[in-house]
């Protein structure tokens, strides 16, 4: 590509990159998911049955989990693992850089957070310093595979293991992601996942929580349900975090698809990896070792120290290029109004307070083409050119 300059950037006038914008995400339901969301509807059989139970196995089989249990979406999904595996009162490390969920539901679960902070290059939790925030209150480790990027896995769970810890992995954005050629419900106590319409697996509103361990499901499904273990017997209390069966046959049916579009995602991803690698001013994610992300998001960071503009600058000319972006998140947890009464040291998370005002993602889903994805790169060219130092 030449070199561009200010006044070539279509926001000032030029020449877009791209004629059309990029989609930013494929989301939406096909013809067999809503045949098979009508056939539901045919039977009159609603609430949760043989599409939930369907939908459990097949999808905790797929991830290398034991059981699943479906559940009305991932936040409830949360609160279901931290009720079946915390006390109130429990210190629990979890991230600073995360959705709000992962941590607002621990909150809620009345467990005392400490943040860790992450590392920049795959914007997962940090190990070392989960380790350096381990005191002799702390119970569990909550962590999430944040945008389909499986955290250090080893790494947490031998800290868990030497400090006999609980660990939650908060799954949300890592439907299929694996990890050591494992599928990621294979590791930690408990993991929860979303099915929000735009998740890799979208049914609307929906979740999941995958165990390995038969006392801890049974667990799970009495809070999931008002503590009941016979009909009408209540032996704890409990919420109405069920699913229905006309989410569950769109799961079922979207389920088919999953793993050729988590591979289409992944192929996209490779192609943006060996283009931005050759661009100046704005790195790529580069995953954990030994994982193979799900790529719900591609997040990439500007180099400020490279470039004469702000993030928001950047990605406003990009947008006009014909590439839509979003930042995934404007401000680290710390700085949230809502954990204001948390006992928190900024100081101490520095590697999540930059990433607020470096990060952004661009379009990455399975129905991107080659020639799309190359444009998004041709784009992402001209721009961090014309604002190169
Ligand atoms: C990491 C993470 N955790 C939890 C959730 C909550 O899921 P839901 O919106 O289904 O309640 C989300 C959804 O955005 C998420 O991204």
């Amino acid at each position: 590509m030449t070199t561009a300059t200010a006044s070539d950037l279509a926001i000032n006038g030029g020449t877009p990159v791209l004629e059309s914008p990029v989609p930013f995400m494929a989301v939406g339901l096909t013809k067999k998911d809503i045949a098979a969301a009508n056939e539901v509807l045919e039977s009159g059989m609603l609430r949760a049955a043989s599409k939930c139970a369907a939908l459990e196995e097949q999808f905790a089989a797929k991830s290398d989990a034991k059981i699943g249990l479906t559940c009305s979406n991932g936040t409830t999904a949360l609160q279901l693992a931290y009720g079946a595996l915390l006390e109130r009162g429990d210190e629990v490390i979890a991230p600073a850089w995360t959705y709000i969920a992962t941590v607002s539901m621990l909150v809620a679960a009345g467990a005392k957070v400490v943040f860790c902070d992450c590392l920049q290059d795959s914007y997962q939790a940090d190990p070392a310093d989960i380790e350096k925030k381990i005191t002799p209150n702390t119970k569990a480790i909550a962590v999430t595979h944040l945008y389909g990027i499986p955290v250090d896995i080893e790494a947490i769970q031998a800290i868990a293991q030497k400090h006999n810890l609980k660990v939650i992995y908060d799954c949300a954005q890592a439907h299929l992601a694996e990890y050591n050629n494992k599928g990621i419900g294979a590791f930690g106590d408990a993991c929860t996942y979303s099915f929000y319409a735009t998740k890799n697996l979208g049914t609307g509103e929906g979740g999941m929580v995958t165990v390995n361990d038969e006392e801890l499901a049974t667990k799970i499904s009495a809070l999931r349900s008002h503590g009941e273990t016979d009909k009408y017997l209540h032996t704890s209390i409990g919420f109405n975090y069920r699913m229905n069966d006309i989410t569950g046959a769109i799961g079922l049916s979207k389920l088919e698809t999953l793993g050729a579009e988590t591979d289409r995602r992944r192929a996209v991803a490779n192609l943006y990896h060996s283009r931005i690698d050759n661009i100046q001013g704005v790195d790529r994610p580069v995953p954990t070792q030994g994982s193979n992300p799900a790529w719900h998001l591609y997040t990439c960071r500007v180099d400020l120290d490279a470039l004469t503009c702000t993030r928001d600058e950047f990605c406003a000319a990009l947008n006009k290029e014909g590439v839509p972006t979003a930042v995934h998140y404007p401000k680290p947890l710390t700085q949230q109004p809502a954990f204001s009464d948390l006992a928190i040291q900024e100081s101490g998370v520095p590697v999540s307070v930059k990433l607020a005002s470096t990060v952004f993602c661009i379009p990455i889903h399975q129905n991107l083409t080659d020639d799309q994805a190359n444009g998004v790169c041709d784009a992402i060219a001209k721009v961090a050119d014309a604002f190169a130092k």
